[in-house]
Protein backbone atom coordinates (compact mmCIF):
# COMPACT_ATOMS: atom_id res chain seq x y z
CA UNK A 1 0.00 0.00 0.00
CA UNK A 2 1.34 3.51 -0.72
CA UNK A 3 2.47 5.04 2.73
CA UNK A 4 3.38 8.22 4.30
CA UNK A 5 5.37 9.47 7.49
CA UNK A 6 4.36 11.60 9.54
CA UNK A 7 5.25 13.05 12.93
CA UNK A 8 2.64 9.76 14.41
CA UNK A 9 4.05 7.15 12.47
CA UNK A 10 3.73 5.30 9.53
CA UNK A 11 -0.08 6.04 7.29
CA UNK A 12 -1.16 3.88 4.40
CA UNK A 13 -3.37 4.58 1.81
CA UNK A 14 -6.83 1.73 1.71
CA UNK A 15 -9.93 2.68 -0.70
CA UNK A 16 -8.38 6.21 -0.93
CA UNK A 17 -7.88 7.11 2.38
CA UNK A 18 -5.08 7.19 4.79
CA UNK A 19 -4.90 5.49 8.06
CA UNK A 20 -1.92 4.45 10.28
CA UNK A 21 -1.36 0.82 10.56
CA UNK A 22 -3.45 -0.28 13.88
CA UNK A 23 -6.67 1.57 12.38
CA UNK A 24 -5.89 0.19 9.03
CA UNK A 25 -6.24 -2.94 10.88
CA UNK A 26 -9.92 -1.85 12.58
CA UNK A 27 -11.16 -1.15 9.34
CA UNK A 28 -10.17 -4.45 7.66
CA UNK A 29 -12.12 -6.26 10.43
CA UNK A 30 -15.02 -4.42 10.14
CA UNK A 31 -15.27 -5.26 6.40
CA UNK A 32 -14.66 -8.58 7.26
CA UNK A 33 -17.10 -8.57 10.38
CA UNK A 34 -19.77 -6.25 10.91
CA UNK A 35 -23.33 -7.42 10.56
CA UNK A 36 -25.90 -4.18 10.08
CA UNK A 37 -29.04 -3.92 11.71
CA UNK A 38 -31.09 -1.39 9.75
CA UNK A 39 -31.94 0.24 13.35
CA UNK A 40 -28.62 1.10 13.36
CA UNK A 41 -27.17 4.40 13.63
CA UNK A 42 -23.93 5.71 12.88
CA UNK A 43 -22.29 8.87 13.40
CA UNK A 44 -19.67 9.62 11.15
CA UNK A 45 -16.77 12.61 11.29
CA UNK A 46 -13.56 13.72 9.68
CA UNK A 47 -11.59 13.99 13.13
CA UNK A 48 -12.11 16.97 15.41
CA UNK A 49 -15.47 18.09 13.35
CA UNK A 50 -17.48 17.76 16.67
CA UNK A 51 -18.18 14.19 16.77
CA UNK A 52 -18.09 14.42 20.64
CA UNK A 53 -20.95 16.81 20.36
CA UNK A 54 -22.53 14.67 18.23
CA UNK A 55 -22.14 11.60 19.99
CA UNK A 56 -23.64 13.71 23.45
CA UNK A 57 -26.81 14.95 21.60
CA UNK A 58 -27.60 11.85 19.97
CA UNK A 59 -26.81 9.96 23.82
CA UNK A 60 -29.34 12.64 24.92
CA UNK A 61 -31.99 12.20 21.97
CA UNK A 62 -32.68 8.50 22.53
CA UNK A 63 -32.28 8.60 26.91
CA UNK A 64 -35.00 11.10 26.76
CA UNK A 65 -37.30 8.63 25.72
CA UNK A 66 -36.57 6.30 27.99
CA UNK A 67 -38.68 5.92 31.45
CA UNK A 68 -35.61 6.95 34.33
CA UNK A 69 -36.47 7.70 37.67
CA UNK A 70 -35.40 11.30 38.51
CA UNK A 71 -32.49 9.68 41.03
CA UNK A 72 -30.61 8.05 38.06
CA UNK A 73 -27.35 9.02 37.07
CA UNK A 74 -27.98 10.63 32.92
CA UNK A 75 -25.49 8.63 31.14
CA UNK A 76 -23.74 11.57 30.16
CA UNK A 77 -22.46 12.53 33.79
CA UNK A 78 -20.96 9.48 34.16
CA UNK A 79 -19.79 8.47 31.26
CA UNK A 80 -17.58 10.25 28.31
CA UNK A 81 -19.55 10.44 24.93
CA UNK A 82 -17.00 8.31 23.52
CA UNK A 83 -17.22 5.84 26.39
CA UNK A 84 -21.09 5.24 25.40
CA UNK A 85 -20.68 5.38 21.00
CA UNK A 86 -17.44 3.66 20.30
CA UNK A 87 -15.56 4.17 17.06
CA UNK A 88 -16.33 1.36 14.89
CA UNK A 89 -12.56 0.44 13.61
CA UNK A 90 -11.19 2.20 16.52
CA UNK A 91 -12.64 0.65 19.47
CA UNK A 92 -14.87 -2.18 18.46
CA UNK A 93 -12.71 -3.88 15.46
CA UNK A 94 -9.21 -2.93 16.10
CA UNK A 95 -8.54 -6.10 17.08
CA UNK A 96 -11.27 -8.23 15.97
CA UNK A 97 -13.76 -8.99 13.41
CA UNK A 98 -15.92 -10.45 15.79
CA UNK A 99 -16.47 -8.10 19.10
CA UNK A 100 -19.18 -9.13 21.75
CA UNK A 101 -21.93 -6.50 20.27
CA UNK A 102 -24.61 -7.46 22.83
CA UNK A 103 -24.26 -4.78 25.13
CA UNK A 104 -25.77 -2.74 22.46
CA UNK A 105 -29.99 -1.97 22.84
CA UNK A 106 -31.54 -0.99 19.79
CA UNK A 107 -31.06 1.29 18.00
CA UNK A 108 -27.40 0.84 18.30
CA UNK A 109 -25.19 3.76 18.22
CA UNK A 110 -21.22 3.70 16.31
CA UNK A 111 -19.13 6.25 15.49
CA UNK A 112 -16.78 6.58 12.24
CA UNK A 113 -13.57 8.45 10.75
CA UNK A 114 -14.38 6.16 8.16
CA UNK A 115 -15.43 7.60 4.91
CA UNK A 116 -18.17 7.22 3.14
CA UNK A 117 -17.69 4.14 0.50
CA UNK A 118 -15.88 2.41 3.18
CA UNK A 119 -18.41 2.50 5.63
CA UNK A 120 -20.97 1.78 3.12
CA UNK A 121 -19.78 -1.66 2.12
CA UNK A 122 -20.90 -4.42 4.61
CA UNK A 123 -23.91 -1.62 4.74
CA UNK A 124 -24.96 -2.54 1.16
CA UNK A 125 -28.03 -4.50 1.60
CA UNK A 126 -28.67 -3.22 5.02
CA UNK A 127 -28.75 0.30 4.71
CA UNK A 128 -28.86 2.41 8.18
CA UNK A 129 -29.10 6.04 9.41
CA UNK A 130 -25.40 8.16 9.00
CA UNK A 131 -25.12 11.15 10.49
CA UNK A 132 -22.19 13.18 9.16
CA UNK A 133 -20.60 15.98 10.49
CA UNK A 134 -18.73 18.51 8.82
CA UNK A 135 -16.82 21.54 10.19
CA UNK A 136 -14.99 24.14 8.08
CA UNK A 137 -11.34 22.91 7.30
CA UNK A 138 -8.84 25.85 9.00
CA UNK A 139 -10.86 25.23 12.49
CA UNK A 140 -10.55 21.22 12.11
CA UNK A 141 -6.54 22.01 11.40
CA UNK A 142 -6.36 24.29 14.26
CA UNK A 143 -7.92 21.37 16.44
CA UNK A 144 -6.19 18.66 15.01
CA UNK A 145 -2.98 20.65 16.26
CA UNK A 146 -4.36 21.33 19.45
CA UNK A 147 -5.16 17.23 19.63
CA UNK A 148 -2.06 16.33 18.54
CA UNK A 149 0.19 18.07 20.83
CA UNK A 150 -1.75 16.40 23.74
CA UNK A 151 -0.90 12.88 21.87
CA UNK A 152 2.70 13.91 21.47
CA UNK A 153 2.63 15.60 25.17
CA UNK A 154 4.62 18.57 23.54
CA UNK A 155 4.08 21.78 21.61
CA UNK A 156 4.64 20.82 17.88
CA UNK A 157 5.32 22.99 15.41
CA UNK A 158 2.12 23.61 13.30
CA UNK A 159 3.76 23.76 9.65
CA UNK A 160 4.07 19.77 9.11
CA UNK A 161 0.23 19.30 10.29
CA UNK A 162 -0.93 21.96 8.11
CA UNK A 163 1.18 20.67 4.70
CA UNK A 164 0.36 17.36 4.86
CA UNK A 165 -3.55 18.40 5.33
CA UNK A 166 -3.02 20.35 2.33
CA UNK A 167 -1.30 17.33 0.60
CA UNK A 168 -4.49 15.36 1.60
CA UNK A 169 -2.32 12.97 3.50
CA UNK A 170 -2.95 13.16 7.00
CA UNK A 171 -4.93 10.70 8.85
CA UNK A 172 -8.60 9.80 7.46
CA UNK A 173 -7.71 12.04 4.89
CA UNK A 174 -7.75 13.99 2.33
CA UNK A 175 -10.52 15.97 4.38
CA UNK A 176 -12.13 16.83 1.14
CA UNK A 177 -12.80 13.70 0.07
CA UNK A 178 -14.01 12.13 3.14
CA UNK A 179 -16.36 15.35 3.12
CA UNK A 180 -17.54 14.95 -0.66
CA UNK A 181 -17.70 11.24 0.05
CA UNK A 182 -20.81 11.88 2.91
CA UNK A 183 -21.79 14.98 0.95
CA UNK A 184 -22.95 12.90 -2.04
CA UNK A 185 -23.95 9.76 0.20
CA UNK A 186 -26.56 12.44 1.13
CA UNK A 187 -27.51 13.89 -1.93
CA UNK A 188 -28.00 10.43 -3.28
CA UNK A 189 -30.25 9.51 -0.20
CA UNK A 190 -30.93 12.20 2.03
CA UNK A 191 -33.19 9.57 4.12
CA UNK A 192 -29.98 7.65 4.86
CA UNK A 193 -27.08 10.38 5.32
CA UNK A 194 -28.15 13.28 7.20
CA UNK A 195 -24.96 15.90 6.82
CA UNK A 196 -24.43 18.11 9.73
CA UNK A 197 -21.98 21.45 9.78
CA UNK A 198 -20.53 22.45 12.97
CA UNK A 199 -20.43 26.25 12.39
CA UNK A 200 -24.68 25.45 12.02
CA UNK A 201 -24.75 23.27 14.95
CA UNK A 202 -23.05 26.83 16.82
CA UNK A 203 -25.37 29.60 14.99
CA UNK A 204 -28.90 27.94 15.07
CA UNK A 205 -28.46 25.09 17.53
CA UNK A 206 -32.38 24.62 18.32
CA UNK A 207 -33.07 24.18 14.44
CA UNK A 208 -30.11 21.21 14.50
CA UNK A 209 -30.92 19.18 17.14
CA UNK A 210 -34.46 19.15 15.77
CA UNK A 211 -33.20 18.70 12.39
CA UNK A 212 -31.14 15.69 13.92
CA UNK A 213 -33.93 14.22 16.19
CA UNK A 214 -36.07 14.43 13.55
CA UNK A 215 -33.66 12.49 11.15
CA UNK A 216 -33.08 9.69 13.98
CA UNK A 217 -37.11 9.48 14.17
CA UNK A 218 -37.54 10.89 17.71
CA UNK A 219 -38.80 14.47 16.98
CA UNK A 220 -39.71 16.31 19.78
CA UNK A 221 -43.68 16.59 20.46
CA UNK A 222 -45.16 19.44 20.68
CA UNK A 223 -45.15 19.03 24.80
CA UNK A 224 -41.59 18.39 25.30
CA UNK A 225 -41.50 21.35 23.20
CA UNK A 226 -43.24 23.46 25.65
CA UNK A 227 -41.13 22.05 28.29
CA UNK A 228 -38.29 23.31 27.09
CA UNK A 229 -37.15 19.99 26.53
CA UNK A 230 -34.52 21.25 23.42
CA UNK A 231 -32.97 23.90 25.32
CA UNK A 232 -32.45 21.31 28.59
CA UNK A 233 -30.92 18.35 26.09
CA UNK A 234 -28.43 21.53 24.57
CA UNK A 235 -27.51 22.25 28.23
CA UNK A 236 -26.91 18.91 29.16
CA UNK A 237 -24.45 18.82 25.70
CA UNK A 238 -22.82 21.88 25.71
CA UNK A 239 -19.01 22.05 26.31
CA UNK A 240 -19.24 23.89 28.99
CA UNK A 241 -21.30 21.65 31.14
CA UNK A 242 -19.56 18.33 29.78
CA UNK A 243 -15.84 19.18 29.99
CA UNK A 244 -17.00 20.32 33.58
CA UNK A 245 -18.26 16.70 34.87
CA UNK A 246 -15.57 14.81 36.53
CA UNK A 247 -15.32 11.60 34.32
CA UNK A 248 -14.22 14.31 31.54
CA UNK A 249 -12.28 16.42 33.48
CA UNK A 250 -10.17 12.86 35.09
CA UNK A 251 -11.11 9.94 32.56
CA UNK A 252 -8.77 8.73 29.90
CA UNK A 253 -10.11 7.29 26.58
CA UNK A 254 -8.45 3.82 25.47
CA UNK A 255 -5.31 5.11 24.23
CA UNK A 256 -4.77 6.72 27.28
CA UNK A 257 -5.74 10.52 26.14
CA UNK A 258 -7.01 12.40 28.78
CA UNK A 259 -11.10 12.99 27.64
CA UNK A 260 -10.20 16.55 28.60
CA UNK A 261 -8.72 17.04 25.39
CA UNK A 262 -11.82 16.33 23.65
CA UNK A 263 -12.83 19.79 25.09
CA UNK A 264 -11.01 22.76 23.96
CA UNK A 265 -12.79 26.57 22.79
CA UNK A 266 -15.38 24.95 20.61
CA UNK A 267 -15.42 28.16 18.93
CA UNK A 268 -16.10 28.91 15.40
CA UNK A 269 -13.25 30.78 13.50
CA UNK A 270 -10.45 30.24 15.96
CA UNK A 271 -8.14 29.98 12.91
CA UNK A 272 -7.71 33.41 12.63
CA UNK A 273 -5.91 33.34 16.36
CA UNK A 274 -3.26 30.22 14.18
CA UNK A 275 -3.21 30.79 10.81
CA UNK A 276 -1.20 33.37 8.58
CA UNK A 277 -3.25 34.58 5.94
CA UNK A 278 -0.89 32.67 3.73
CA UNK A 279 -2.24 29.45 5.18
CA UNK A 280 -5.52 30.80 5.11
CA UNK A 281 -5.40 31.72 1.37
CA UNK A 282 -3.66 27.80 0.69
CA UNK A 283 -6.69 26.20 2.31
CA UNK A 284 -8.99 28.54 0.77
CA UNK A 285 -8.03 27.26 -2.86
CA UNK A 286 -7.57 24.09 -2.21
CA UNK A 287 -11.03 23.56 -1.24
CA UNK A 288 -12.55 25.71 -3.02
CA UNK A 289 -11.28 23.99 -6.27
CA UNK A 290 -11.86 20.53 -4.81
CA UNK A 291 -15.66 21.59 -3.85
CA UNK A 292 -15.88 23.15 -7.04
CA UNK A 293 -19.43 21.74 -8.99
CA UNK A 294 -20.65 19.49 -5.55
CA UNK A 295 -23.01 22.25 -4.24
CA UNK A 296 -21.09 22.16 -0.78
CA UNK A 297 -20.12 25.62 0.15
CA UNK A 298 -18.48 27.69 3.01
P1 LIG B 1 -11.78 22.99 19.20
O1 LIG B 1 -10.47 22.27 19.29
O2 LIG B 1 -11.86 23.93 18.05
O3 LIG B 1 -12.17 23.64 20.47
P2 LIG B 1 -14.14 16.01 17.89
O4 LIG B 1 -15.20 15.82 18.91
O5 LIG B 1 -14.57 15.62 16.52
O6 LIG B 1 -12.86 15.38 18.33
O7 LIG B 1 -13.91 17.56 17.78
C1 LIG B 1 -13.35 18.29 18.85
C2 LIG B 1 -13.77 19.74 18.69
O8 LIG B 1 -15.14 19.87 19.06
C3 LIG B 1 -12.96 20.64 19.60
O9 LIG B 1 -12.90 21.89 18.93
C4 LIG B 1 -13.85 20.69 20.83
O10 LIG B 1 -13.61 21.79 21.67
C5 LIG B 1 -15.24 20.75 20.19
N1 LIG B 1 -16.29 20.26 21.09
C6 LIG B 1 -16.26 19.20 21.93
N2 LIG B 1 -17.40 19.09 22.59
C7 LIG B 1 -18.20 20.10 22.18
C8 LIG B 1 -19.51 20.52 22.54
N3 LIG B 1 -20.22 19.88 23.46
N4 LIG B 1 -20.02 21.61 21.92
C9 LIG B 1 -19.31 22.28 20.98
N5 LIG B 1 -18.05 21.93 20.61
C10 LIG B 1 -17.50 20.85 21.20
Amino acid sequence: LPSYKDSLGNLYNYRECWYYPNTLQGVLNFERGFEPQKTDIILASYPKSGTTWLKALTIALFERLKNRSSDDLHPLQSHNPHGIVPVLEIGLYLKTSTPDLTRFSTPRVFSTHMPFHTLQLPLKDTPCKIVYVCRNVKDVLVSLWYFKCVQLQKKVDMEPLFESLCEGVGSCGPIWEHVLSYWRGCLEDPKQVLFMRYEEMKSEPCAQVKRLAEFLGCPFTEEEEEEGSVDKILELCSLRNLSGLEINKSGKNLNNLPYSAFFRKGEVGDFKNHLTPEMENKIDMIIQEKYKGSGLKF
